[in-house]
């Protein structure tokens, strides 16, 4: 089979990493790729926005299996495009991707199929959502309904703050129309989980549970990022909810919206009440990507295939037990500006390492060097028996790697030990 992969970051790394792996898999593609990708996966150099450019590429090169990283192109349509060329490809069709793409829709679903959520009010007024605040407790959370890059959701502890949010989003209109409409929820206590399930329009298998770690510092402190370490054991989610979240909300979900195919990521918060949905996403979440996939045994393209031909009941999924980590090195002023073009030294030291793969994410090949591009550099990522194993293999791996301004969170997975 002939692949392509959409994507520039870590997860779509992940992504080449594991389909290389097939036996079944005789050409790879990544559009772009990066600098890591470049080794199993010839590069393309279309952009993943690019929905008419990346159709007539799987057309012209006779790509059986495209799959979809970012969340952008799926809201574009490129799901539609590509089936309308008869092109298989791994995602939703752009009307379920506003499942992702706009909170308003999801909270409204949640409303009518009684799915676990936090408390919300819909407001497309600034006056309203001042309204709604002057009668909310605090903390409370505001979110933009469409897309914003990770910038749309201000958890306020106080009042001030939450106005402030309202005049960004609504008024100054500081992410442009995502904020044109606010959602105005509840704010939910417990641990935040990751639940990813494979759909193919017919049936769902879910994948193991993972968790983020969204803030830059240690001790979840510091702004919110595009996500500075994850792991995956079983211990995330009992198997009790496990099958809360998959028949009290993913279940209902996909019964209620029909025809749901790809990738459908729930973010979760478990609070005392149970599991309830923080948001839904279309795509793999990353970094969770990067700890889900090498713990699966299954071949993933006999996954994506029996996927695009809906016969998704066929495939026995087989997980690793034990456990995963991947730890995020960035860039030592990230999520601010970052220096591009810092050399990375390591690299070799840190893959020959039992259980590890670095994943790349931010980072430009050139004449047989790997450098810096972009904030987020690379996802040392290792498997373990179990969790402690795990982050230590892959902090080991962090540490032989090296760049000018090369930074961490030393943190990641410490509440899973605590648990273990
Ligand atoms: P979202 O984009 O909806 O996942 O929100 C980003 C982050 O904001 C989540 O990962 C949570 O940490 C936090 N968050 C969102 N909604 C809530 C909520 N209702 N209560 C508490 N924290 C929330
Ligand atoms: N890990 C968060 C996301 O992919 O949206």
């Amino acid at each position: 089979m002939r692949v392509l992969v959409v994507g520039s970051g870590g997860r779509e790394h992940a992504l080449v990493d594991a389909i290389r792996q097939s036996p079944k898999a005789s050409r790879l593609f990544a559009a772009p790729g990066n600098g890591g990708t470049r080794a199993h996966a010839e590069p393309a150099a279309i952009a993943p926005d690019d929905v008419e450019g990346l159709a007539t590429f799987a057309e012209n090169n006779a790509i059986d299996v495209t799959v979809v990283g970012p969340e952008a192109p799926l809201s574009l349509g490129i799901v539609d495009r590509f089936r309308a060329r008869q092109l298989g490809v791994i995602g939703p069709a752009a009307d379920l991707a506003r499942i992702e793409g706009s909170k308003t829709f999801t909270k409204r679903l949640c409303s009518a199929q009684g799915l676990p959520t936090a408390a919300y009010t819909v407001c497309s007024t600034a006056e309203e959502a001042y309204g709604v605040l002057e009668a909310s407790a605090y903390p409370t959370v505001v979110k933009a309904d469409g897309l914003a890059a990770g910038k749309g959701v201000v958890v306020a502890e106080t009042p001030d703050e939450a106005r402030r949010a309202v005049g960004d989003f609504m008024e100054r209109r500081t992410l442009g129309e995502a904020g044109s409409t606010v959602v105005i929820e509840e704010c939910l206590e417990g641990e935040e989980a990751s639940f990813h399930v494979f759909a193919d329009g017919v049936d769902f298998q879910p994948m193991v549970a993972s968790r983020d770690h969204k803030r830059r510092f240690e001790g979840d402190t510091g702004p919110n990022t595009g996500g500075m370490g994850a792991y995956s054991d079983d211990a995330i989610l009992s198997s009790e909810l496990r099958r809360d979240v998959i028949d009290g909300l993913i279940r209902p979900t996909l019964d209620a919206v029909g025809a749901y195919t790809g990738i459908l990521y729930a973010g979760l918060m478990l609070t005392r009440e149970g599991p309830k949905l923080l948001e839904y996403n279309v795509r793999f979440g990353d970094p969770e990507t990067q700890v889900i996939l090498p713990r699966l045994e299954t071949d993933l393209l006999d996954v994506f295939a029996a996927m695009i031909d809906h016969r998704l009941s066929d495939v026995e999924l087989a997980w690793k037990p034990g456990a995963s980590a991947s730890v995020v090195l960035v860039a030592d002023t990230y999520p601010g500006n970052v220096e591009k073009g810092r050399r990375i030294s390591g690299l070799e030291a840190a893959a020959r390492m039992d259980g590890v793969t670095v994943f790349h994410a931010g980072t430009r090949w050139e004449d047989g060097h790997v450098y810096t591009n972009g904030g987020r550099v690379l996802n040392v990522t290792a498997v373990g028996e179990r969790l402690d194993d795990a982050l230590e293999k892959a902090y080991a791996a962090a540490d032989a790697i090296d760049f000018e301004g090369k930074a961490c969170r030393r943190d990641i997975g410490q509440k899973g030990l605590k648990r273990q």
